[in-house]
């Protein structure tokens, strides 16, 4: 059984999570300086959410600025910020805003090490632009001497079984054993309604999207904050991994839910997706054959065709 002191509703850095129901910036005032390894957070977008007002767009800037910089008087030496954002559209126009934020990172001397590209396959379909189907994290340390365990995330290769043509290792394999590095472009599903971790917060992180940031760039029993928490994502991957989640959240439905599912976490209940490839469906099943395009004689298929590629 989890101890009470297991969640705390106020900053504990004993606590496994504490789980704030406010504004971030009174919550940020109360974290010490120096105290946090990670800050990952996906914010508000200024794109009229349930949840947001929408800001002129100087206005949600000039916030932004105000909590990374608290993000970053709390980071550790050797700590990071991923800070994860899509585009603002403005009468058809849009605005990336990970370019636009860019300079506030800079202007707190932060040094930006990736630029993930978070790919998913599923959103709305534009018919006066290509549909948006990526959005970014913009990964920053705050030093050069920063954490980095590229072993904790390695993805199976393509290719486990190819070997050296020639030179002085010719028929060694010449993968890593333990995998490739996942590179900065990342395919994981989004949170749709089918998804497995859905909840009603209209756009949640997946688990696994965050633990590869938590599990590359933290320690175990290490401080993960999410400013921006929402229905708790980054703090329950942050249990999961073994680290102490840290997070706010202003909606108190959110905050409930994210109570419940750091809870779950703790108890190793939580649903999540694990960090696998996306499932690509062969012909065989029968909504991925196009009937449009099917001869007669094909229908039906086999039941050996029947299957996806990846599971
Ligand atoms: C993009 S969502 C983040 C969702 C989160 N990544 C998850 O997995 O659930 C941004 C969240 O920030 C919350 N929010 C907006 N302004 C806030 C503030 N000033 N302080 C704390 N939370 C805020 C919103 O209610 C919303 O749930």
């Amino acid at each position: 059984m989890n101890q009470p002191n297991d969640i705390s509703s106020s900053f504990d850095e004993k606590s496994r999570a504490s789980l704030f129901l406010g504004d971030c910036l009174d919550f940020l005032r109360t974290i010490p300086n120096e105290s946090i390894q990670l800050v990952v957070t996906s914010p508000p977008y200024n794109m009229r959410k349930e949840y947001e007002e929408s800001l002129e767009i100087d206005r949600y800037l000039e916030q932004q600025e105000i909590v990374i910089g608290e993000c970053v008087r709390v980071l550790r030496p050797s700590g990071s910020i991923c800070w994860q954002l899509g585009n603002y559209v403005k009468n058809g126009e849009i605005i990336p805003l990970d370019v636009l934020l860019y300079p506030a990172f800079k202007a707190n001397h932060l040094q930006m090490r990736n630029r993930i590209v978070w790919h998913f396959g599923h959103g709305l379909h534009c018919s006066s632009r290509f549909s948006g189907r990526y959005e970014t994290i913009s990964w920053f340390t705050k030093s050069d001497n920063y954490t980095f365990n590229l072993d904790q995330v390695r993805v199976p290769q393509k290719y486990p079984g190819k070997k050296y043509s020639s030179g002085p290792r010719r028929g060694e394999y010449s993968g890593n054993p333990r995998g490739k590095n996942p590179s900065d472009v990342w395919d994981i599903p989004n949170v749709k309604s089918r998804h497995i971790e859905k909840t009603r917060h209209p756009c949640q992180f997946p688990i696994s999207l965050v633990q590869r940031l938590i599990l590359s760039m933290s320690k175990e029993g290490q401080l993960v904050l999410d400013p921006f928490m929402g229905v708790g994502s980054a703090p329950a991957a942050a249990v999961l991994c073994g680290r102490k989640g840290v997070g706010a959240e202003v909606v108190e439905a959110y905050h409930q839910l994210a109570v419940d599912r750091v809870q779950m976490a703790l108890q190793g209940t939580l649903p999540f997706r694990e960090d696998k490839p996306v499932f690509i469906p062969t012909e065989g099943l029968s909504v991925a054959r196009n009937p449009w395009t099917e001869h007669e004689g094909d229908k039906g298929g086999t039941s050996q065709r029947n299957k996806a590629s990846i599971e």
